[in-house]
């Protein structure tokens, strides 16, 4: 049954009754619960089969509700916050109390952002509590960049599948640690490092594990993977895969630009992500592509690399997560 709904008051009920609302963000698809209500989100952590280590982002509407949810804001935050939000930069900032232990897997910080995304803007006002939300996909998966991404995946756990059509971005929030000296960005997203250099200095980009300590719990899994293998590789060289795992009657998914569709085996099912020239479009349909490789079954999925740079640095951690070859 169809659970899509565009009546964001309903949702809102359901979120302050304590059910799982999934609605758009201008990112992706978020599944939310009520982030002060532990049954609640205990919720989400069973639907998507979410390791309990992993703690989830809380959204909130406007900035004067900071304070439900940390202790304190440092001149840092204020900073990006007047230049990013709303936007699709999470901060990690140190975890008021009254926020239950399982929203933030323990962690003694909370992540929080605000959407850029009226539907999300109008749902958590409504419901008049911060939202705990992580992406609306099964723990592992690529995330949901339309309600009907959401639908094939979890549509008979949600009470409701609020309908804001595509994601705008198309790939997570960047999620920046202000709680370490230098800041570090534990997920890169659209808003770039350059970006927040500019604004407040030097930040690292970190890999996860430090001194075998797990210090952003989510990045340690394999993550945004579709069923399929996929390996990043040049063009050239996806042609060469492609051709061998063709005579082998596999059936090859390519992962491609505007620009290179025509150079590829035409029997492989050739997806284009965009324009080479626009790294956001790539970004935007990247998830969308990934989907689309489990709905055709396919063996094998060869795609092409992009340079990390700008949201770039985005787009080749998700397809590095997703791959064999890192
Ligand atoms: O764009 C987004 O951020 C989307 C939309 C729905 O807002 N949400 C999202 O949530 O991507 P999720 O749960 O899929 O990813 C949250 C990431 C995880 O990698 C998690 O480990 C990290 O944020 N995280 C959350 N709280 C943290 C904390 N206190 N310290 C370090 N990392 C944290
Ligand atoms: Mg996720």
């Amino acid at each position: 049954m169809s659970k899509f709904s565009t009546n964001v008051g309903l949702a809102a009920q359901i979120i302050q009754e304590g059910g799982i609302v999934a609605f758009p963000t201008e990112t992706v698809y978020g599944l939310g619960a009520n982030a002060l209500d532990e049954d609640a989100v205990s919720k989400i952590f069973d639907i998507k089969k979410r390791p309990a280590n992993n703690p989830l982002i809380v959204h909130i509407s406007q900035e004067s509700d900071l304070d439900k949810v940390t202790r304190s804001i440092p001149i840092k935050a204020k900073i990006l916050i007047n230049h990013f939000w709303p936007g699709p930069l999470t901060l990690i900032l140190p975890k008021k109390n009254n926020v239950p232990s399982i929203t933030s897997a323990n962690l003694d910080t909370i992540a929080v952002r605000i959407p850029n995304h009226p539907i999300a803007l109008k749902l958590i006002n409504k419901s008049g509590v911060p939202i705990a939300a992580p992406s609306a996909n099964s723990s592992g998966k690529p995330s949901p960049t339309t309600a009907e991404h959401v639908q094939n995946d979890l549509a008979d756990k949600v009470d409701l599948i609020l309908d804001g059509g595509e994601c705008d971005v198309g790939l997570e929030s960047t999620v920046l640690d202000l709680t370490v000296e230098p800041p570090v960005i534990w997920r890169p997203g659209a808003v770039t490092k350059e970006q927040i250099e500019k604004l407040i200095g030097n930040v690292e980009v970190k890999e996860t594990i430090q001194n075998n300590i797990p210090k952003s719990p989510g990045l340690l899994h394999k993550h945004y993977s579709p069923n399929s293998p996929l390996f990043i590789f040049e063009p050239e060289e996806i042609i060469t895969e492609a051709k061998k795992y063709l005579k082998e009657n596999k059936k090859v998914a390519i992962l491609t630009t505007k620009e290179n569709i025509d150079i590829y085996p035409q029997n492989a099912d050739i997806l284009s992500l965009g324009h080479r020239s626009s790294l956001q479009e790539i970004a935007h349909n990247l998830y969308d592509a990934l989907i689309e490789t489990d709905n055709l079954k396919v063996d094998v999925i060869l795609s092409e690399s992009f340079p990390e740079k700008g949201i770039g640095m985005a787009i080749m951690d998700r397809l590095k997560r997703a791959s064999e070859n890192k």
